[in-house]
């Protein structure tokens, strides 16, 4: 199916996402206080090659010229990240103006060019002087970052179209307080319930804030993959049952059905704890939109493994991206219906989809030549208008990423930008995809 025969709704958005601590640079610039991205990306041994996110795409100097960058794409919305630790450098009180400007500036670049901004307010880097105080196992951090989104709400809300939680909270949590892979780095089985009620809580408190200070929309941002048993066995479809609570449904029932699934007491056993019924009154809190972050599906097979109790298998037809990620398209028409069907009709994002791919040097061509991210585009834009004829409210679509950047604890090997960066000289040059995306985004509209 060509675009060009498809009408996409009125005011759909076209974007690029991004992350603060993946391209800004300069973290500590103009008074920031440094995050736990930051710490753990100077910590020995955490990061592939040593690589941190000091300079990345030096975007927090060189902002203006990125929007130009869009402005060329044609891109009419933005989805970015704030650091909170630039605008609160301990976390809580003291606001730092610098910081703010920062956000002000791009805000006001992105409305000069009739590029509407999605702000998220958490994509992971949670000040390091928070984390010395428990960081998100402290039943505090729903206030310290109710605090944090008022100053941000009051600062940018005049700008900003849309306001985004939560960045996957199921990663923060598997990532940073289960296996360890990311910051702040912890491997502790009971540590993992309370960070994702903590994340949800400290949602649903910011969700009501908006109420009483914005006049725009605000959401929370997951990533979901369909999951499917590898073969029929019962073991198999346990596992299966388990791994969708696990990722899918963990997150998205307390908000919208006030409890969290079943499968999570067998999953975490004695580790679960029970959780005051009245934070739900809190978690439950209306939001406006859902942003889903899809990369790919889960084929899953039984097995030992703590939490999960399930391993995801390759299937040996498929495609696997950089990240050992299989491209699988229909997925992505599958779990937006399936959003639908479970939780009801609400406007929906994909707020981030994309893959990493071996790219050849920006030196040999201009563009830089990415068939096989030209492919998985199309494939997914596709996938995404088939869910849009079948009835489900997507309002917009927003590719990751806007530029190759740092990948988290695997540092700049994997390049997921429709823009080429060359970390020597910060030269960016556009590959095909930006080229195959701007040519969607004009057929469409
Ligand atoms: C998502 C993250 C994003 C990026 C992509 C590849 O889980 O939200 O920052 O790292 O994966």
């Amino acid at each position: 199916m060509s675009t060009r025969d498809f009408h996409f709704p009125p005011a759909f958005a076209w974007g690029a996402a991004t992350a603060a601590y993946q391209i800004e640079g300069s973290p500590l610039a103009d008074g920031a206080g440094p995050s736990i991205w930051h710490r753990f990306s100077h910590t020995p041994g955490r990061m592939t090659n040593g690589d941190n996110g000091d300079v990345a795409c030096d975007h927090y100097r060189r902002a203006a010229g990125d929007v130009g960058l869009m402005q060329e794409l044609g891109l009419n919305a933005y989805r970015f990240s704030i650091s909170w630790s630039r605008v609160l450098p301990a976390g809580t009180g003291r606001v730092n103006q610098g910081g703010l400007d920062f956000y002000r500036r791009l805000v006001d670049e992105l409305r000069a060019k009739n590029i509407r901004p999605m702000a998220t307010l958490y994509h992971w880097d949670l000040p390091a002087a928070l984390d010395d105080r428990g960081g998100w196992l402290n039943r505090d951090v729903a206030d310290w970052f109710a605090e944090y989104a008022s100053v941000m709400f009051k600062a940018l809300d005049d700008g900003v179209e849309w306001w985004a939680t939560l960045n996957e909270p199921w990663v923060v949590t598997d990532g940073g307080y289960l296996h360890g892979a990311l910051a702040p780095g912890h491997r502790n089985l009971f540590e993992a319930p309370i960070a994702s009620h903590n994340l949800l809580r400290a949602h649903g408190r910011s969700v009501q804030a908006y109420r009483a200070e914005g006049k725009h929309v605000i959401g929370i941002v997951v990533n979901l993959e369909p999951k499917s048993p590898a073969t029929d066995s019962d073991d198999d479809r346990v596992a299966t049952q388990r791994a969708d609570a696990y990722m899918n449904r963990q997150y998205l029932d307390p908000v919208f059905r006030g409890a969290y699934p079943d499968e999570m007491r067998d999953l975490f056993g004695e580790a679960w704890p029970d959780f005051p019924a009245s934070d739900f009154d809190d978690i439950r809190a209306k939001v406006d939109f859902v942003g889903i972050n899809y990369y790919k599906r889960g084929v899953v097979q039984a097995s030992q493994k703590v939490v999960e109790r399930a391993d995801n298998i390759h299937i040996a037809s498929s495609v696997y991206t950089e990240t050992d990620w299989e491209v699988h398209a229909p997925g992505l028409t599958t779990i937006l219906t399936w959003f639908r069907d479970r939780y009801g009709a609400m406007p929906l994002y994909i707020t981030e989809n994309g893959a990493a791919f071996y790219d050849p040097p920006a030196a040999i061509s201009d563009p830089v030549e990415d068939p096989l991210r030209v492919h998985y585009l199309r494939e997914h834009v596709a996938a995404m208008q088939r869910a849009i004829e079948s009835g489900v409210d997507i309002r917009g679509y927003f590719v990751w990423s806007l530029f190759d950047n740092l990948e988290w604890s695997l540092g700049y090997t994997k390049r997921f930008g429709i823009i080429h960066v060359d970390f020597a000289t910060q030269k960016r040059t556009f590959k095909r995809s930006a080229l195959t995306y701007r040519d969607i985004i004009r057929n469409a509209m």
